[in-house]
Parts: structure tokens; sequence; C-alpha cells
């Protein structure tokens, strides 16, 4: 049996993945959504069930096939999603926030939809758009955790280096404000990571110097990467 269960080291544990991306409606038609396109929440989700876990996958707006014994609950918005993930992180032992939450919703919905002329005193104008903020679900999700050490809690990161700090360097500022066991760092662009098959990241862990490097690789090279940082939490 110790081969079985070097191979389903995952085995018992239930871990809950957010994956693709949310979209916040503006009217019947409309959104305000992100280029992410699951691709990597679902690698994680099927590799963690190829280790033996009981997985939920809450997937924003994907088009992507339900991994084979995955549970997978459908959701659009940030507000949808983070009911979704609170009740299925009640009794997880691990919850990976792969989905790309969007920060801002629109602060009216317009129950139809929002014409042209929109504003027949002003034909000619064009409407501005107020946003309100959504919850930051992965703080949340560690506040509510409090001094306990379950569930253990991931967090990515997309980021560009600007004029401010490298990729790197916002990624351990992310990590220490966001209070999360480990921040997957990754490198965006429009022509990096988002719908691409290979994804290169840096896996960093609370309270630790120590940086994995994972790729450039297949999006399922990197979650067996980011499950074994999870197993030595474990
Ligand atoms: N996240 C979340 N809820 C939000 C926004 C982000 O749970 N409202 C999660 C993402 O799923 C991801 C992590 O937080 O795991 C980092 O997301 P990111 O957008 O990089 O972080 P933000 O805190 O929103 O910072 P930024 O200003 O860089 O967008
Ligand atoms: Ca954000």
């Amino acid at each position: 049996q110790a081969g079985a269960a070097a191979a389903q080291p995952l085995a018992g544990r239930r871990v809950v993945v957010s994956a693709g991306g949310t979209r916040e409606p503006l009217d019947p038609v409309r959104f305000l959504g992100n280029r992410s396109s699951g691709k990597q929440g679902y690698a994680l989700a099927t590799v963690a069930a190829r280790r033996g876990a009981d997985v939920t996958l809450v997937a924003a707006n994907t088009a992507l096939t339900a991994p084979e014994g995955v549970t997978v609950v459908r959701v659009q918005t940030a507000l949808e999603l983070q009911l979704a993930v609170e009740k299925a992180a009640a009794d997880a032992d691990v919850v990976v926030m792969a989905a790309a939450v969007a920060d801002f919703r629109p602060k009216a919905y317009a129950a139809s939809k929002i014409k042209k002329t929109h504003d027949v005193t002003a034909p000619d104008e064009a409407p501005t758009i107020e946003l309100v903020r959504n919850p930051d679900i992965l703080a949340e999700l560690v506040a509510a955790r409090g001094d306990e050490a379950s569930p253990v809690i991931v967090g990515f990161a997309a980021e560009t280096g600007d004029e401010t700090g490298s990729v790197l360097d916002h990624g351990r500022t992310k990590l220490a404000r966001k209070g999360c066991d480990l921040l997957v760092v990754n490198e965006v662009g429009e022509t990096k990571t988002f719908g691409q098959d290979e994804n290169t990241v840096h896996i960093l862990r609370q309270g630790s110097s120590h940086v994995v490097d994972a790729g450039p690789a297949s999006k399922e090279d990197v979650a067996a990467a980011v499950w074994d940082a999870v197993q030595q939490i474990l």
C-alpha cells in the first residue's frame, strides 16, 4: 500500500479550487470581465483529483470540460463565487483561489439594455459607469480562519512588473497583505499566460524567503508543483 499512498498523497483531503474569471453585469447583454480562461484552475482540480482529493471546482465563466471525478459549481459574479467558495470551504482542508475575481462591479444594474441615446436631453454624450468594490474573498477566507491552521489557503497573483517593483516584489507585498499560506505569482501580459497552455510561476510561502520556480511548463505540471508545496504544509 506504500505505492498507493505515494500516488494518492491527497487521499481523504477535501479541496476547493476556484477558476476562471468573474463577470459583473451592466445590463442584460453586457458585463465587465477579464481574460482568464480557467485553464490553470482546471489543471489544479485535475491534478488534485488524480492525487486522491475530494475536489470541488467553483468555475466562473469557463468554456472547459469538467475534469473527471470533480464536483463543479458554476458561478458568474464575484459575489456568487464568494458564496460558493465559502460554502465549500466550510469543511475543506485546502482552498486554492485561482479565479480572477473582479475587484469592482457596476454600482447599478440596468434591468433593460442601455441604449446609445441613453439620455434624450444630451443625445451625443456617453454614460459614466460608477463602480463599487467587491469583497476580497481570499482575505476574508484568511480572516475567517482566524488562528486555526486549517484550511491551507493558496492565492494566485497575476502581476506585471512596473516602475515600483518587479513581479516578485509585488508578489511578496501581496503575500504579506493577504495573509494566505502560499502565493503563486505569475507574470501576465496580453500574450503571456492568459488562455495559453503553458505557464511560468513563482511559489512564495508565508514566513519563508524560499521561492519555488515552476515552468515554463504545462499548466498540469505547474499544478503539480503547487500541490507539492501544499502537501508540505498539510
Ligand atoms: N481575490 C479575491 N477577491 C478579490 C480579488 C482577488 O479573492 N476581490 C484573490 C484572487 O483569486 C487571487 C488573489 O486574491 O487568488 C490575488 O488577486 P489579485 O487580483 O492579484 O490581488 P488584489 O488584492 O486584487 O490586488 P491588485 O490590486 O493587484 O489587483
Ligand atoms: Ca485584483
